[in-house]
């Protein structure tokens, strides 16, 4: 494993200093983490897959935030780019995006081929441990014919090695990508735009999501707006945690 930078201008470092410097901001992923816990009380969730029904609902930056925050936090967290339409947490992370996700599902690699911890500050100031799997290398039409059993196991061993296991997914409705990583994962946070979503769809994609045996353990309302979508009861003005 060899410990690379998230240079300053690469979003997961500017991720850190805007979570880092508004308080604000840091308190509602503190809470949604807290929230996370709690809703799992009686067996505690690890490996969390963030999805939600469309495009550009906010799912990466939530990924994101919320493994800044935890790594903040003291957590070792690992981030997995689980979008291999639309990879870019591994550049964004300042991480060459080699061997990654679709090597480990395949059974090619070896984990520790795959994760590398990321500094979220250049002066080491509260550093917390935080990895990045890159999505790999391979395209998304390996998934169907994955051996899922394997991958869990796997995953479950990673798990074993983390404080807390974060994977970014494309859309639900998009591809089944997502309801395929979510047979692998302890639980599924939903993100969903307060602006563009819509309650039936995210009505389907909670159905779809039944069969695979995986709880959703929340939602986040992304791009809240008071004065578009009224007050909310909330204490956090952008963030709302609504356990299913
Ligand atoms: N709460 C927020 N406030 C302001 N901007 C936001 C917020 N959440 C997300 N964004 C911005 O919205 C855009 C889409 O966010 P993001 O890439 O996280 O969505 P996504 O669901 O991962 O998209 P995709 O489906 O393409 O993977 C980005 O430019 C991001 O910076
Ligand atoms: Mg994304």
């Amino acid at each position: 494993m060899t410990k690379q930078l998230a240079k300053d201008g690469l979003r997961l470092s500017a991720l850190a200093r805007a979570v880092f410097g508004n308080p604000e901001v840091k308190d509602a992923y503190t809470a949604l983490l807290g929230s996370l816990r709690l809703s799992a009380i009686q067996d505690y969730k690890k490996t969390i897959l963030i999805t939600s029904t469309q495009p550009n609902e906010g799912k990466t930056t939530v990924a994101s935030c919320l493994a800044i925050t935890a790594s903040l936090a003291g957590q070792t967290v690992l981030l997995i780019d689980g979008d291999l339409r639309r990879r870019g947490l591994a550049s964004a992370a300042g991480v060459t995006d080699g061997v990654g996700l679709t090597e480990i599902l395949e059974g090619e690699a070896e984990p520790e081929e795959a994760i590398h911890p990321v500094e979220l500050f250049e002066d080491g100031r509260v550093a917390g441990t935080l990895s990045i799997m890159p999505a790999g290398r391979r395209p998304p039409e390996i998934l169907p014919a994955i051996d899922w059993s394997r991958a869990r196991s796997t995953f479950r061993a990673i798990g074993e090695r983390f404080g807390l296991v974060l994977f970014d997914s494309p859309p639900i409705l998009a591809a089944n990508d997502a309801l395929l990583l979510a047979g692998i994962v302890d639980g599924v946070l939903l993100v969903v735009d307060a602006g563009a979503a819509d309650r039936r769809q995210v009505r389907r994609a909670k159905e779809q999501l039944e069969p695979i045996g995986t709880p959703v353990i929340g939602a986040v309302l992304n791009q809240f707006d008071p004065k578009v979508h009224g007050q909310s009861s909330q204490p956090y003005r952008d963030y709302y945690l609504a356990r299913s």
